[in-house]
């Protein structure tokens, strides 16, 4: 680890003073692949926090690992739904095959592989889903191809033929009005349009209406690492759940699915890919 290396990641980020130390802890894992203990330390002295406060968001988010990781991160649901459609299975096919335990990595540092409790897409179940990205209804004989497609790369998506990723309606949860956008399209598909209002600016974004793609074009610039205020465009009331991102801990912004049923939930700190789908 470059000590020099992390004081740059936390310049870049203004010493945290803009969205929180969250994003920092993003950056640095995603170069290490987990959050060294030197990197905490140095992040505590350059944002002025307690060492326990960094501690504390880096051991609290599932997200982020103190220990080192592989290169891929393999993670297998078995919340009840998908431990009802045999994912105890599918995680004895992954122990198998990479010859590894649940929070242990391949001998060639290249994957390591979790057990979770729910990622949020319980109706498609079996759920797997590699680096963040999701397989839907795992058999047992998909086993090896998932973990082929996790050591060869995922991030060459072909949003054509990847079944990871599927288009979704979405209408406001608040008026049912569909915020479906047919004259402009994103990644081959009616985009989904929204108003968001962030550090005084208030603007419309299109987001791509593909589960598990992030493409996305707006009105304004919004900083990596902003949260921002979702609106619908129709009744204009604040699209705001509940729940968190599991993520990040920013507020999610759910909308109703159509046809399926149910909810998508996206979270609304920019660049945060905590998305998470419950059909019914
Ligand atoms: S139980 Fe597996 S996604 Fe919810």
């Amino acid at each position: 680890m470059n000590p020099e290396h992390i004081r740059e990641i936390i310049d870049h980020h203004e010493g945290g003073k803009k969205a929180g130390i969250i994003p920092i802890l993003e950056d640095i894992q995603s170069q290490y692949s987990y959050l060294p203990e030197e990197a905490l330390r140095i992040v505590a002295e350059k944002t002025g926090r307690s060492l326990v406060d960094i501690y504390g968001v880096a051991s609290f988010y599932k997200a982020f690992s103190l220990k080192p990781r592989g290169k891929h991160l393999i993670s297998i649901c078995l919340g009840t739904a998908c431990h009802v459609r045999g994912g105890l299975r599918i995680a004895e096919e992954f122990e198998r095959q990479l010859k590894i335990k649940p929070g242990e990595t391949t001998k060639d540092k290249e994957i390591t592989l979790e057990t979770v409790n729910c990622l949020g897409a319980c109706a498609l179940g079996p759920i797997v889903t590699v680096d963040g990205r999701y397989f839907s209804n795992v058999v047992s004989p998909k086993v090896r191809e998932i973990i082929h497609k996790a050591r060869t790369g995922l991030d060459r998506v072909d949003i054509k033929t990847d079944e990871r990723i599927f288009p979704v309606e979405v209408a406001c949860p608040r008026c049912n009005h569909s915020l479906m956008d047919r004259h402009h399209y994103i990644d081959g598909y009616p985009s989904i349009r929204v108003t968001v209002s962030f550090e005084f600016k208030h603007g419309w974004v299109r987001l791509s209406c593909l589960y598990g793609s992030y493409s996305v074009d707006s009105e304004y610039k919004i900083p990596d690492g902003v949260i921002t205020n979702f609106f619908c465009p129709h009744c204009h009331a604040e699209l705001i759940g509940a729940s968190e991102c599991m993520t990040c801990g920013a507020p999610m912004v759910p909308m109703l699915v159509r046809g399926e049923g149910g909810m998508i939930q996206i979270c609304s700190r920019r660049g945060c890919k905590g998305h998470r789908l419950d059909l019914t």
